[in-house]
């Protein structure tokens, strides 16, 4: 799985169309959240998307991780809809942007 690493977190993605990427994963060590390196990995996710003329980004998160949409807000997102069920015991909201 394409994966962008910095020291302490790393993001995963899969292409879903030619021009449609999906997150399937991002995490930050807890002792250095806050510190932006979420963001800065987001930052480099999105540059290599628009390098690669992608042009929409989306990502599934548990209906409860509140500070995942938050931080998925603060980096542009909004949110395209919900569904319930998703996981095994929670459902999903699912967040894109453009690139
Ligand atoms: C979500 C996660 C990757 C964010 O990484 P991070 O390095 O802490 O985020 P950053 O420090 O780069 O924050 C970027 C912005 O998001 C905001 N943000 C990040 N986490 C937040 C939270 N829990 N609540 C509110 N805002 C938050 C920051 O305030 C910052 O906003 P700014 O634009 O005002 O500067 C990290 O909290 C994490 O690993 N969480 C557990 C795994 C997870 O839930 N991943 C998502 C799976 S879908």
């Amino acid at each position: 799985m394409p994966t962008i690493t910095e020291p302490q977190g790393h993001l995963t993605w899969e292409m879903r169309d030619h021009d449609t990427a999906e997150i399937t994963n991002i995490v930050v060590n807890p002792s250095y959240r806050g510190e932006g390196i979420g963001r800065r990995l987001m930052d480099r996710f999105i540059d290599e998307m628009s390098k690669a003329r992608v042009y929409y980004v989306y990502v599934f998160s548990e209906l409860d991780n509140q500070g995942a949409h938050k931080f998925y807000e603060r980096c542009g997102f909004t949110l395209w809809g919900s569904t319930p069920d998703f996981y095994k015991h929670n459902g999903a909201v699912i967040m894109g942007r453009l690139v």
